[in-house]
């Protein structure tokens, strides 16, 4: 679908590692280039004309994350640099704050890295318990197996919508009841769901979401932090400077901003921000429902194909999302990634981040596919003619 928008295509280039990043749309560079050539001032500090241009262009990305992820107010949405800042922004600036000594966090051990490190901080730092939801056969979360877990003093479960290698969409909204019913609050990373699926904070009833604009066919250096407004009102700033106070004085009175702007100290991103937006527009376009079903029939068709390879060895097979973990048999993840790329193949290989999915796997390292809406089934079929080389072991020697 929409090749012809994606200047990387110009390439001869099959690209597999859309949950790293995705390739862009040539609307975003033509958008960032207007801003940077035609109304280049600061946002929120200038009344001449330019800069308000350019309040309302960044204003109208917030405007349409608010929309895209159907959040009920524009308030709820904070700009960050990506994910990682999001979760960090959240867990440090409302977390610390708000958990005891004993408090108990549940994540799981497919989580990437961003949702785990910082919580091992916070729980150096004030003294809370982490416990995981044991993961089924399929590497997937359930309700049964979160109720048993949960204890009186369990406050957040802290998990990922879709996981970066196990690649499960995960039954959010089964989840989040129960978590509410034992007064629990929820933080979600949505960095590799919501440029892949529609995502209803509202209605899933989503406490805290994270997710970066570079996985979404946006600029890199973009992130998102949505909370609910009255959790985000009680959010400390762990960034502080220009843009984010309204006054201050030499005896250290000051007085912040209302959220967003309490939590986007400094010049922003302004030109990616406005950046984003377009890309956002132009997802709109398309349809979120139907990249979703899109990418599903490639997910069926790349397993149908991958399975048929005797000594290829699939981690994930029944996962939902657009995501493959894989391995072939006697060969090194790292060495099956370099040899594809021989082919003009980009699949990534290694931990991906998720570095305590391996006691869950029994295994460090695997190669991963992950789709966009821009691939094809024909790229499917030249990596599974790749892979089904007769003398790949030879190549790789
Ligand atoms: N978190 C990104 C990935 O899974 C970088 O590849």
């Amino acid at each position: 679908m929409n090749r012809n928008d994606f200047p990387m295509f110009m390439q001869n280039i099959i690209y597999f590692d859309n949950g790293a990043t995705t390739f862009k749309p040539k609307i975003l560079s033509e958008k960032i280039s207007e801003y940077y050539n035609t109304y280049s001032a600061n946002a929120h500090r200038g009344d001449y004309d330019i800069s308000l241009k350019v309040d309302q262009a960044y204003e109208h990305t917030r405007e349409l994350v608010k929309e895209f992820i159907h959040a009920k107010k524009t308030n709820e949405i904070v700009f960050t640099s990506g994910a990682t800042d999001s979760l960090n922004k959240i867990i440090f600036g409302y977390f610390k704050n708000n958990l005891q000594e004993g408090d108990e966090v549940i994540l799981t051990k497919s989580e990437h890295a961003s949702n785990v490190l910082p919580w091992f901080e916070l729980a150096d730092m004030i003294g809370i318990q982490i416990k995981y939801i044991d993961l089924d056969d399929n590497l997937k979360v359930n309700v049964s197996n979160l109720k048993k877990i949960i204890s009186p003093k369990t406050k957040v479960m802290s998990i990922a919508h879709i996981t970066n290698v196990a690649g499960d969409i995960r039954p959010l909204k089964e989840l989040i009841q129960v978590a509410h019913q034992n007064h629990i609050l929820v933080l979600v990373d949505g960095a590799q769901s919501v440029a892949h699926m529609p995502v209803d904070v509202q209605d899933l009833d989503i406490d805290f979401l994270a997710f970066s604009a570079h996985k979404m066919y946006g600029p890199t250096g973009v992130g998102v932090l949505y909370g609910k407004e009255e959790l985000l009102k009680n959010i400390q700033p762990i960034i502080y400077g220009g843009g984010m106070n309204v006054t201050f004085n030499s005896d250290g009175i000051r007085i912040y901003n209302e959220i967003p702007h309490m939590l986007e100290a400094g010049t922003p991103n302004i030109a990616d921000v406005i950046g984003f937006g377009s890309v956002l527009e132009y997802l709109n376009q398309i349809g979120m429902k139907k990249i979703h079903e899109y990418e599903t029939e490639l997910r069926k068709y790349a397993i149908s194909k991958l399975k048929q390879i005797p000594s290829l060895i699939i981690y994930n097979e029944y996962s939902e999302s657009s995501i493959i973990a894989f391995n072939y048999q006697d060969i090194f993840a790292q060495d099956l990634a370099i040899y594809l790329n021989k082919y003009n193949i980009c699949v990534r290989a290694g931990n991906h981040c998720a570095k305590i999915l391996k006691d869950e796997l029994g295994i460090k390292n695997t190669c991963r596919i992950s789709f966009a809406f821009y691939n094809t089934k024909e790229e499917i079929d030249y990596l599974v003619k790749i892979l089904s080389n007769p003398n790949i072991k030879n190549e790789i020697i």
